[in-house]
C-alpha cells in the first residue's frame, strides 16, 4: 500500500490536570496496517505453492480466519501438510480445493465454496505453470498451458467476482518482472503476467479492487526463501546466481 505518511499524521490530544482535553503540539505518524476481517473468506489460487503458503500465514497473522487454498493436485509434501495442520489446530478454517480457475465452471464452484465460509474479502491469484522455451520452440500448447492459470484464471475470477463478491476488498495477481522487462525463454510467462496486470487496470478503471505485484528473482527462482524448507540445491542455485534470499516478512513489511 502506498501512502504519504505526512498526510496521515494525527494530532495528539492531551488531558490537563483539570480534565480538559486540548491539542498538543506533537504530531504522531499514523502508520497504515492492512488487516483482514475474520468474518470474511479469502481465496489463494496456487495457495500450496512457495509464495502461497507464506501469503496464507501472513493473512492469518493479520486477522483472516477462513481461507481456501487451491492446487490442481492437493497436498503433496510434508511441509504443506504441516502448515495446513498447524493452522487447523489454531482454529483457522482452511479448505484445500482442487477447483480449477482455468474454467469458468471451476471458478464459480470455488467462489461459491468460499462464500459459504463468509463473504469473499480477498482473491489472490498465484497459480502458475512454467513451460519455458526459446521463441522458435514455443508452441501454441506451451503458450496455452502457461496462460491457463494466469490469463484464463484471472479473467474468470474477474468476471465471477464482479457478479458474486460484492464485499471484495482485495483482488491481487502475482506478476513478475519477466513481463515488463522480459526474460529469455519466458515469452509465454511474460505474456500471461502482462494480461493479468491489464485485467487489474480495467478493474481499477471500473472502481473495483485490483492490484498486480511484480516480484523478481531476488526472492529465488524456485520459490521464496524459507529456512525450514529450502533444499540444498535451491541454496546452491542462489549462490551460483548471487541471488540474495529475502524472507517473506521483509517482502511484506
Ligand atoms: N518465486 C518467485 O521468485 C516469483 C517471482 C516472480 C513472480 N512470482 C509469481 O508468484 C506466484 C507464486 O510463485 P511460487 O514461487 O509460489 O510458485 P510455485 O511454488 O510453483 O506455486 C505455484 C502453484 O500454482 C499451482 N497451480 C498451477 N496451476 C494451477 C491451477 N490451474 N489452479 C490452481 N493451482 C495451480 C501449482 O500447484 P499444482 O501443481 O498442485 O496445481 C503450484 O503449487 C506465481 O504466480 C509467480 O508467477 C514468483
Amino acid at each position: 500500500m502506498c501512502c504519504d505518511l505526512r498526510q496521515l499524521c494525527l494530532p495528539l490530544q492531551v488531558c490537563d490536570e483539570v480534565g480538559s482535553v486540548r491539542d498538543a503540539d506533537t504530531l504522531l505518524p499514523a502508520i497504515p496496517r492492512t488487516s483482514f476481517p475474520p468474518t470474511k473468506s479469502y481465496i489463494i489460487t496456487g495457495g500450496l505453492g512457495g509464495f502461497g503458503l507464506e501469503l496464507a500465514q501472513w493473512l492469518i497473522e493479520r486477522g483472516a480466519r477462513n481461507l481456501i487454498l487451491t492446487s490442481r493436485s492437493g497436498i503433496r509434501n510434508g511441509y504443506q501438510a504441516k502448515q495446513v495442520q498447524s493452522w487447523k489446530e489454531a482454529g483457522i478454517t482452511i479448505v484445500v480445493s482442487t477447483k480449477d480457475v482455468a474454467s469458468i465452471g471451476g471458478t464459480r464452484q470455488l467462489i461459491d465454496a468460499a462464500s459459504q465460509l463468509g463473504p469473499v474479502g480477498g482473491i489472490f491469484n498465484l497459480a502458475m505453470v512454467l513451460k519455458d522455451a526459446m521463441i522458435e520452440n514455443l508452441s501454441t500448447k506451451l503458450f496455452q498451458d502457461v496462460n491457463k492459470p494466469k490469463y484464463d484464471g484471472t479473467l474468470n475470477l474477474d468476471s465471477v467476482s464482479r457478479e458474486k463478491c460484492l464485499e471484495l476488498d482485495h483482488f491481487v495477481v502475482f506478476s513478475s518482472v519477466s513481463c515488463g522487462r522480459g526474460n529469455a525463454g519466458q515469452s509465454n510467462y511474460g505474456f500471461a503476467n502482462s494480461t493479468m496486470e491489464r485485467i487489474c487496470e480495467k478493474r481499477r478503471q471500473d472502481n473495483l479492487p485490483g492490484m498486480g505485484t511484480c516480484y523478481r528473482k531476488c526472492i529465488s527462482r524456485f520459490r521464496i526463501y524459507h529456512p525450514a524448507r529450502d533444499t540444498l540445491n535451491c541454496k546452491l542455485y542462489m549462490m551460483q546466481y548471487r541471488i540474495v534470499p529475502v524472507p517473506f516478512s521483509v517482502v511484506t513489511a
